[in-house]
């Protein structure tokens, strides 16, 4: 398979996929607000044993937009909609980070057939506080009023540690251009659909597929005991802790990242 993008109509709209490599497919789910932008060291790196898949989610990157409430559900579906449309058949392994983690259990879920391996990168299994939706709320309202300008240097701290703030600026550079790029209502409307996500704390002792959890040491969002709590729940699991990063944990220490991911992928 060469290098392409593709448009697929999935589910009524139009969904855009970078594609690469070839083998077994590896599906790469990124972020909030982001877009399949974030996994550019991942791609280059697994296309040369693994056909890579990032889909840029409904209401980001350069795929289409729905107004109102995107769930994760509807997130899951699409997924599993466009592995249909690509005729992919074989298992995916499913790496999500945090908003891509939320899906994963979704699409675990909705489609179990389809998972043959887990890597979660910096989420959680736990639904919200009525503070963590009331501030998803906040920020639904703002975007939509100010634009994406108003939430992306804001969030910078939250999503990178101030290690990689300090010596790679060129990260909050590119997270601020992901940002800032991605449509207002695009952005509510995931926003909302996290807000109403459900729990999936008491269904992780049922998750029958290898995975592996990957967390920053200095991550804000996800903090490492959140997801060394979840490790000690999936049956089949391996807990990796990366120095030095925050929340975007691929791109702030890639190498590091992909070494655990390629080790893990050559056990499972
Ligand atoms: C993300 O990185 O996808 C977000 O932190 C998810 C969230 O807002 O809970």
């Amino acid at each position: 398979m060469s290098q392409q993008f593709v448009v697929q109509t999935v589910n009524g709209i139009n969904m855009r996929v970078f594609m690469d490599g070839s083998g077994s497919p590896l599906l790469f789910v990124h972020g909030f607000p982001l877009n399949h932008q974030m996994w550019q060291t991942q791609i280059e790196w697994f296309k040369k044993k693994f056909t890579v898949l990032a889909p840029d989610l409904r209401g980001f990157g350069a795929s289409d937009i729905t107004r109102g409430t995107v769930t994760m559900e509807q997130h899951a579906n699409d997924l599993n909609s466009l592995l249909n449309e690509l005729k992919i058949e074989e298992p995916v392994i499913f790496c999500g980070l945090s908003m891509g983690g939320y899906i994963a259990w979704e699409f675990w879920n909705q489609f179990p057939q389809r998972l043959r391996a887990f890597i979660l990168c910096n989420t959680r299994s736990q639904s919200d506080s009525v503070e963590g939706i009331n501030n998803r709320l906040k920020m639904v309202d703002l975007v939509l009023k100010h634009g994406p300008e108003s939430i992306s240097s804001s969030m910078i701290p939250n999503l990178i540690s101030e290690a990689s703030q300090q010596n790679q600026p060129e990260i909050a550079k590119s997270l601020i251009e992901m940002i800032e790029s991605t449509n207002r209502e695009g952005i509510a409307a995931s926003q909302r659909g996290m807000a109403v996500r459900k729990d999936y704390s008491d269904r992780l002792t049922d998750i029958k597929v290898p995975t592996l959890l990957i967390v920053g040491s200095e991550d804000q969002l996800t903090p490492p005991e959140v997801m060394k709590n979840m490790s000690a729940q999936i049956p089949h699991v391996k807990y990796i802790e990366v120095p030095d990063a925050g929340h975007m944990s691929p791109m702030e220490a890639p190498d590091f990242v992909n070494q655990a991911m390629e080790e893990f992928l050559a056990s499972c």
